[in-house]
């Protein structure tokens, strides 16, 4: 097992309700494929292609393969796959990627929640959380996030935490079915006074529960 994984994390409370994260599991295929299909508007323009339909990515027969590949990444400390419950139910996910220990000890962070529950504070407080597990119990240095410049929400999100702007990636990564600008922004652990969640209670945005 790696340091940090696994993890049950908060809670944090929001204008949205009681913010907690876990691991994914395999039990989470029908809320996952349903809440995915529904806000498909939502979510598409942000994420990035895959293969076939949307519809059938996000089949509940989908998610037990790409479960266990998040699991097996998990277990060899090269990612943190998590769940955002609000009030206990399924409401999204925040995924750290591509681990990196020794001397960068570095990780990115992406996260979506559910179209229900949007502007209620609730990837503010996932991603407070989620960072807060990355420079604690993880060990890690450096938090980067790429983010479309057309997305207003994410970015407000990333401003909220204390994430940097570093600079403007070109045609970065494919995304609804287009090479696509991203601006890139990050967070050292040097850079955080106390804990993400503290900033954010100071803020007046966030209670502990
Ligand atoms: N223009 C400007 N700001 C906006 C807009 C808009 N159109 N819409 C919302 N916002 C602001 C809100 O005012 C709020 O900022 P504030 O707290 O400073 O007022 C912020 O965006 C939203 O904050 P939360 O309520 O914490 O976020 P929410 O729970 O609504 O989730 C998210 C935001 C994750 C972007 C959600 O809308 C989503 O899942 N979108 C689709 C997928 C996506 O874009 N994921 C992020 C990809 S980039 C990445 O992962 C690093």
């Amino acid at each position: 097992s790696h340091p940090g994984w696994p993890a049950k994390l908060g809670p944090v409370r929001v204008a949205g309700g009681t913010v907690t994260l876990r691991p994914v599991r395999v039990r989470d295929a029908a809320a996952w494929s349903r809440i995915r299909t529904a806000d498909r508007a939502h979510l598409e323009p942000w994420e990035p292609s895959g293969e076939g339909s949307w519809n059938s990515r996000h089949h509940i027969s989908s998610w037990p393969t790409l479960c266990s590949g998040l699991k097996s990444e998990a277990r060899k400390g090269h990612m943190l796959p998590m769940v955002i419950e609000v009030d206990g139910e399924f409401c999204g996910q925040i995924t750290t990627g591509n681990i990196v220990r020794g001397a960068l000890r570095s990780a990115w962070i992406g996260y979506w929640v559910s179209k229900d529950v949007n502007g209620k504070g609730v990837a503010t407080a996932a991603l407070a959380l989620g960072l807060d597990h990355c420079f604690g119990p993880v060990g890690l240095h450096r938090v980067e996030a790429t983010v479309r410049p057309e997305n207003l929400a994410s970015q407000a999100v990333l401003r909220n935490v204390g994430f940097r702007e570093e600079g403007l990636l070109y045609k970065y990564l494919d995304v609804d079915g287009e090479w696509r600008d991203h601006k890139l922004v990050a967070i050292t652990s040097g850079e955080v006074q106390g804990t993400v969640v503290d900033r954010l209670v100071r803020a007046g945005r966030a209670a502990w529960a």
